[in-house]
Parts: C-alpha cells; structure tokens; sequence
C-alpha cells in the first residue's frame, strides 16, 4: 500500500512491505548512503541486501540525547570524511527523534540531500515521520531549530513494533485516536474496545489503522505544507497535552500527554455542548482501554494554564484549542472562559 504526500515534493509512504527489500530499491543508483540509528538499535541494522551503494552506519544517543547540535556536528563530520556529495542518501531508522534528526541532517547537508525515513516506533510511524518537519532540540527547549524537509520515502514495516513495550505501543497508538476523533470515524470503530494486546496481536487491524491514521496527516500536510493553518487540526489534545509534558518533565510520553489532552477537551466540549455525553465517555473509554492515562495531578493547573497561553499554536495572549463537533469536524475555540477550562480540567484531575 502506497500513499502519497504532497509537499514541496511528492513522496511516497510505503506501508506494510519488508523494509530491507523497500530499501535495496532505494538504493539502485546511488553511490553512497548513511545510515542513522540510535546506538541502542545499531544491531538491527545488521544484514543489509547487497546494494552497489557503499551503505555507512552513523549511530546516535537514544532519544531526545540524540537530538542534539553536537550529535548533529559530529554527523556533517561523517558525511564530510566520507564525502558525502548531492546525490547521496540519509536514512533515519528509528522513532521519531532519530528521524527528525537525520531529516535534519540530510536538510542542512549541501543545503539539502535526499533522506529516507523508517520509522521504527508506532508514534514515528503516524506521526513524526509523514509531514517533512525536522528537527534538533536547544538548550532552550524542544525542536527549537530545525526545518522544513520532506523524505523522499518513508517506509513503514509494522513488524518493528514488536519489540516495542505496551507503554510505548499505547503511547503511539494515542496519535491514531487523535487522526480518528478529528477525521476518521472508521479508526475508533476498528479500535472500539480494545485494549492494546487486542491490537498487537491482530496484524490486519494494526496494519488497517496505521495505514488510516497515516492517511489523515498525509491528507492534512499536503493542504498546508508549512503549518498555516489546516495543520493546525493536528493539535487535537495537544494544547493540554504540551503543558503536561512540560510539567511533568518528559516523564510521561508525549502520547500519554496527548491522551490526558484529550480526555479534557471531551470534557470541555461537552460543557460548551459541541459533543454529546456519549461522545465524550468514548474519548475517555477508548483512551483507558488502551492503557494510557485520562487524569493529572490536580494542583498543577496554575502551570498548565500559563504553558498553554504560550503554546505555539496560541498567538499572542490567544489562547487556541482544537475541537470537535463530532467525529470527523472540526472547529477552534478561542479564549474559552478560564472557570470553564479550570471546571473541564476538574473532571480529568486526580
Ligand atoms: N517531525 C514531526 O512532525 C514530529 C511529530 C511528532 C513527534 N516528533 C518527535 O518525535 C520524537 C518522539 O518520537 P517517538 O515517540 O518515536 O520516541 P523516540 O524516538 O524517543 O523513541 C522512544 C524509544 O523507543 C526506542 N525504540 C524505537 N524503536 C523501537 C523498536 N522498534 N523497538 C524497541 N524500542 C524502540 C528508542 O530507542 C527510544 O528509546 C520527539 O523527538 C518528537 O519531537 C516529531
């Protein structure tokens, strides 16, 4: 299964294939090609098919480490010994810092080369890997330096996700619920009741709601390239969701963060009256199945709220939010009555 992305350039997302044998095509008429991988996960990488590209190994710290401007010097280092010229390849293999990294990298080498993404984590999968947004982290906060930068594939083989951990699966599977509540109904049909075991152990349904979930921000990324506007449907969740990951210092993953995002705006939109009662139970059903949490610490609100007025999607002293209608409609919201916020996050506080 194929689909396409529109940005600067089309590319292709290419789901459910083996990703060694995706890549041996990628590689035909290519000299050289680096690949980046985290350290922990070099091993994987191991047994290539033979290509008459001379294929390099780069590996990085794991995670956000990796994500760094002296990781990313110590990269343009290879690439300058190995001589890396314009017609050359990155590949990122990993989650989604590897790959925001090595998109970078591949952005910033030569004033741009081709780069490949496989995602290797379920959010890397749906999420940080389609919309050509790439990224090191600074001192001063997350993603803060980085570029525009579509891949010229990105290769999804689910079979890596088995050696993903059930937090980190469910994490992940928080952004297919998002792609879901905003755009597609069929995915919270598919996921209806299950719980995360449910869906690693069904490969047809997983495949069905990867391939949906990628669809959707394909389609969202191709009507609005360099985040106007549209894009901004992707933040379902995330207004509260960026405040709590703040708060609790990245202890919680950014899926999880999203799912307590959620878990609010259900209760939020259910106060304005957009959603019914019914809707907004299955926000909370479909989230505590899966094993990801709908409830924060209560006291922290005072923090939330400030985090959430300097969220980049607010603007100004704006405060935005994503929301529904229903499945699949979206609207924004701006500058909600801050007792009706503090009264909807009552409802999700512990
Ligand atoms: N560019 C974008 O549009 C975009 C969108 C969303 C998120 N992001 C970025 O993505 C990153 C988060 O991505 P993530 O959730 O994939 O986390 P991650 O990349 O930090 O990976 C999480 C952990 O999973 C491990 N891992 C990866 N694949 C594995 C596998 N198959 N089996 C076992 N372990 C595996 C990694 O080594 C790491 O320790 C953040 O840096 C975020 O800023 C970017």
């Amino acid at each position: 299964m194929i689909i396409d992305v529109q940005a600067e350039r089309s590319y292709p997302v290419i789901i459910d294939s083996s990703w060694k044998v995706e890549l041996a095509k990628l590689l035909v008429g290519r000299d050289r090609a680096a690949i980046i991988v985290s350290e922990k996960m070099e091993s994987s990488v191991k047994d290539l098919p033979v290509s008459e590209a001379e294929v390099l190994v780069f590996p990085v710290p794991d995670g956000e480490s990796g994500k760094s401007s002296a990781t990313l010097n110590k990269i343009w280092d290879w690439l300058a010994a190995a001589g890396f010229t314009r017609s050359d390849l990155i590949i990122g293999i990993g989650g989604g810092a590897v790959t925001d990294l090595a998109g970078f990298a591949a952005a910033s080498w030569l004033r741009g080369i081709d780069w490949v993404a496989i995602p290797t984590t379920v959010a890397g999968a749906v999420d940080a890997a389609i919309g050509g947004k790439t990224a090191i982290n600074s001192e001063y906060g997350k993603n803060l330096i980085g570029a525009f930068h579509s891949p010229s594939a990105v290769i999804v083989d689910v079979s890596w996700f088995d050696s993903l951990s059930d937090r980190d699966f469910a994490a992940g599977m928080a952004e297919v619920v998002k792609t879901g509540f905003i755009s597609d109904a069929k995915i919270i049909e598919l996921i209806g009741k299950s719980k995360i075991s449910d869906l690693r152990a069904n490969r047809t349904v997983l495949i069905e709601l990867v391939t949906r979930a990628i669809a959707v921000k394909a389609k969202v990324v191709s009507s609005d390239f360099k985040e106007n506007f549209d894009r901004e449907v992707l933040n379902y969740g995330h207004t509260l969701g960026h405040a709590i990951e703040l708060h609790c210092k990245y202890d919680l993953r950014h899926g999880e963060c999203v799912a307590i995002g959620m878990a609010f705006m259900a209760q939020l939109q259910l106060s304005l009256g957009l959603i019914t009662a019914e809707l907004a139970q299955q926000h909370v059903d479909i989230l505590k199945n899966l094993g990801l949490p709908t409830t924060y610490q209560h006291q922290a609100w005072p923090s939330l709220l400030a985090s959430m007025y300097l969220d980049k999607k607010s603007r100004g002293k704006t405060l935005r939010l994503v929301t529904i209608k229903g499945i699949g409609i979206t609207d924004r919201l701006e500058n909600p009555d801050e007792k009706i916020l503090l009264a909807a996050y009552e409802k999700v506080s512990s």
